[in-house]
């Protein structure tokens, strides 16, 4: 099995699982995630940033009016992405790049978006340093992902686990976007963590 080493190792690994992505989400949709799509997408107001918007499982779920602009690295991914925006009708700027490297003016959106994907970015707190920039102030930072259980015992299978998702698929299990947010000086407004801690999610304003 081919390793994931380079952002081009990472795209072409996206590429080849795009198409069975969605059913690959199915479990853990149900069983892991419970409502936390609409939870994430119902909060978005405005101009709305989604990084690494992968085949587009959030678009169902934001209110209608949002001005939506997605990022994705993998072309695949991003095609699949495009396709449910035009099956639902909504208008949305879908477009190639990296969330490590946003290229997007500073303070250019009232809302910025990332689900289960902070997880494979491989600088995670480069990326979120690049939605706080790109957030105006006064804008709301959305996040949802799997992160470090609370338990030992499932901290230690995460750990497990990483020894072949990292090298092999570019998958954290133990990743907390949370101190990211923190350390960047957005104030955390509301914030979930459930089934074991496994299951981040949390909304954080910037300042004014
Ligand atoms: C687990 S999928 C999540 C997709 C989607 N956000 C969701 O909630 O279903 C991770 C996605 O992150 C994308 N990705 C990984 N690294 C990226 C980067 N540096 N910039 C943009 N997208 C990235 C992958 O191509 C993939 O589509």
């Amino acid at each position: 099995m081919p390793r994931v080493r380079t952002l081009d190792d990472l795209r072409h690994w996206w590429d080849r699982h795009a198409d069975d992505y969605d059913r690959s989400m199915t479990w853990a949709e149900r069983k892991l995630f419970e409502d936390t799509r609409p939870w994430i997408a119902g909060r978005a107001r405005g101009r709305t940033l989604e990084v690494a918007i992968g085949t587009g499982l959030n678009l169902a779920h934001y209110p209608s009016g949002t001005d939506l602009c997605g990022v994705e690295l993998s072309p695949r991914m991003l095609a699949l992405a495009r396709r449910r925006a035009e099956a639902l009708g909504r208008d949305a700027d879908l477009r190639l790049g990296d969330a490590q490297r946003l290229d997007f003016e500073d303070a250019s959106f009232d809302t910025v978006v990332a689900t289960f994907s902070l997880c494979c970015v491989p600088d995670d707190a480069r990326a979120v340093a690049e939605m706080a920039r790109v957030l105006r102030p006064g804008g709301l930072l959305l996040l949802a992902d799997h992160v470090a259980s609370t338990s030992l015992w499932l901290r230690a299978l995460q750990r497990t686990l990483e020894i072949g998702s990292v090298p092999f698929a570019g998958e954290h299990f133990r990743r907390r976007p949370l101190r990211h947010v923190e350390a960047a000086g957005l104030r955390i407004e509301e914030h979930d963590r459930f089934k074991k801690g496994m299951i981040e999610r949390l909304a954080a304003r910037k300042s004014d």
